[in-house]
């Protein structure tokens, strides 16, 4: 918000970006992002649109329906960096999704924060969250996607290999999960040849597919959804997995602990992935299961970097959503009118 505005007079919804999924950022606009957070990465406090002299509002509201531990802190170190005040509401915290409307919550919180951050389950919540917000609303997880841990997949991925265009991507387990349906749409929008490894009924859906496909032949990127985990993983540069009991699943856990037993990423399966091909996990893991101790503790393993990554990667993403929604100018990145 500048300086003079007041919640009444911001902006109307239509000039508001919104994080709510991979694909809501264009391959121009993921690569502008994760150049700003390589730069700021480099100088941690020299992007701080919430501290400038007159800036408007400080207060990002971070709001979660599951629990956190990543998620959690990197954004609330974050928006401090940001010369920001991050409000955490914890599960149950809040009137959302039991007392109160997801449309009368919107409606209250863009009068008083400058973004809004929410992990929930449906996807359709945070889409009538951003219809209702003035103010960047981002997706911190939800049942279909992960967008912030894959902007600091991606990072870190680039840190160690240079560029994304070109590199093989797989990742295995369950591919119906949030992690999955991420992993595509956010490879494919860098250029990646994604690869997709799960048992039959727990694979991307067709509209998933569909968008990521679309998305590669525009970057030159492509798409593989298969049940054989050797297929996906031959030559991999980049080979990725996520718990295959994800949060809201834990009464499945017995049958799901044996139907991903086959793409486990352990030894074996790193075999078949280039030599130095890298490992990656948004964790928490559980190691044994969907990853080997052996491989997650090994040289290969980039999770640590991964993680913190989120701080950097969340940190350039807020900055860039108010600089391009006109709510904070941030140098360096293009004038609101000119191209992303
Ligand atoms: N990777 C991730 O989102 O971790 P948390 O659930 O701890 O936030
Ligand atoms: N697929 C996992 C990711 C946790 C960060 C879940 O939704 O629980």
């Amino acid at each position: 918000m500048t300086p003079t505005e007041t919640s009444a007079t911001i902006a109307p919804t239509t000039g508001t970006r919104h994080f709510l999924k991979d694909t809501d950022l264009s391959p121009a606009e993921q690569a502008e992002v994760l150049g700003l957070a390589a730069r700021m990465k480099a100088a941690p406090y020299s992007v701080q649109p919430f501290a400038a002299e007159g800036s408007g509002r400080k207060t990002v509201a971070v709001i979660f329906d599951k629990t956190s531990t990543r998620t959690r802190v990197s954004f609330a170190t974050g928006v401090a960096d940001l010369g920001g005040n991050a409000l955490v509401i914890n599960p149950g915290e809040a009137q959302i999704g039991h007392k109160e409307s997801v449309e009368d919550t919107a409606k209250v919180l863009e009068r008083m924060v400058s973004t809004i951050v929410w992990r929930t389950g449906a996807h359709s919540g945070l889409v009538a969250m951003a219809a209702n917000s003035r103010v960047p609303v981002i997706n911190a997880l939800c049942d279909d996607y992960h967008p912030c841990q894959l902007l600091a997949d991606l990072l870190t991925i680039k840190e160690h290999k240079g560029s994304l265009q070109g590199l093989t991507m797989s990742y295995l387990g369950d591919s119906a999960n949030n992690m999955a349906n991420s992993y595509l749409l956010a490879g494919v929008t860098a250029g990646m040849h994604v690869r997709i490894a799960g048992p039959v009924g727990y694979l991307p859906s067709a509209a998933v597919i569909a968008e990521a496909e679309e998305r590669a032949a525009e970057t030159g990127g492509s798409v593989l959804v298969t049940v054989d985990a050797a297929e996906a993983l031959l030559g991999a540069d980049v080979v990725a997995t996520d718990t295959w009991v994800s949060m809201g699943q834990e009464e499945e856990k017995a049958a799901r602990l044996s139907l991903f037993r086959d793409y486990a990423v352990d030894e074996a399966a790193m075999k078949l992935a280039a030599p130095d091909a890298v490992v990656l996990h948004c964790l928490p893991a559980y190691r044994g299961y969907e990853i080997a101790a052996e491989v997650i503790d090994g040289p290969q393993s980039l999770v640590w970097d991964e993680a913190e990554n989120r701080l950097h990667a969340q940190k350039a993403l807020m900055a860039w959503l108010m600089h391009r929604s006109g709510l904070a100018v941030v140098d360096g990145l293009p004038p609101l009118s000119g191209p992303a």
